[in-house]
């Protein structure tokens, strides 16, 4: 009946929640991208050449060099499509090691810096995290995917739960949907039993009145008047 089909299509529309919540969820546990939004070096490190070669470099990935970024004490914006853009992807719940670096031709590379890279690190609502080493260099990265999860972490920037955090809130919202879904029906079957209720109790009092009033002008049944 009616009543049925509203209960029914309560539950269907939980159940997209539940899926809508999931199917957007891996996506966090994968990865993340992130771009370098902007960068500026305070020093070069190589004595010989004048122009070096800095590169963005995660331990176990692929090196990313930056072949515009020849001069200390200039600010390089990027807009995130450049192609060797983006420079890597954080996953959920693990950091990793990266820096930048300037290539060397005699000895190892120069690291300008290195450091435990987090999507946790994230955590302004623009999705915009600034690394900053004094006299070394000041990078901006970007990754508005990472944001949800850096924002959330109430255990600080450095990576605790995220994970846990993330399924306890979907967890939540499944519940919260189901109680909201339940208590929608349980107050429209309640508003439903309460009219008819009141429509009875109307019905009764109509009839009441009608016997009352049969009564004080002492006739009979009033239908026999009309
Ligand atoms: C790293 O570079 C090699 C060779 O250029 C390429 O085959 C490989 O797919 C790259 N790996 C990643 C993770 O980009
Ligand atoms: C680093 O660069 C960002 C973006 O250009 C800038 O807003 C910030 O003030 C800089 N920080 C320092 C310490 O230079």
């Amino acid at each position: 009946m009616h009543m049925r089909w509203r209960v029914r299509s309560g539950v269907l529309i939980l159940f997209l929640l539940c899926s809508l919540f999931l199917g957007w969820f891996p996506g966090f546990i994968s990865a993340a991208t992130v771009t370098l939004d902007s960068i500026e070096i305070f020093k070069t490190h190589e004595l010989l050449s004048s122009e070096p070669t800095v590169y963005f470099h995660c331990k176990g990935e692929n090196k990313t060099v930056l072949p515009d970024v020849k001069k200390k004490h200039a600010l390089y914006a990027f807009k995130g499509e450049e192609s060797w853009q983006p420079l890597t992807k954080l996953p959920d719940m693990k950091c990793k090691r990266c820096g930048f670096y300037e290539e060397d031709r005699i000895k190892s590379d120069d690291v300008f810096d290195e450091w435990e890279f987090c999507a946790s690190d994230f955590t302004t609502p623009d999705g915009k995290y600034i690394h900053f080493k004094d006299k070394e260099l000041n990078a901006t990265f970007f990754c508005p995917e990472c944001v949800p999860l850096g924002s959330d972490h109430t255990s600080g920037p450095n990576n605790g739960g995220g994970g846990m955090h993330w399924a306890l809130v979907v967890v939540i919202s499944a519940l919260v949907s189901t109680v909201f879904v339940l208590g929608a029906v349980t107050a429209y079957k309640y508003w439903q039993r309460r009219k008819r209720e009141q429509e009875q109790a109307r019905f009764l009092r109509l009839f009441e009145d009608v016997d009352d009033m049969e009564d004080e002008l002492g006739i009979g049944p009033l239908s026999n008047v009309i």
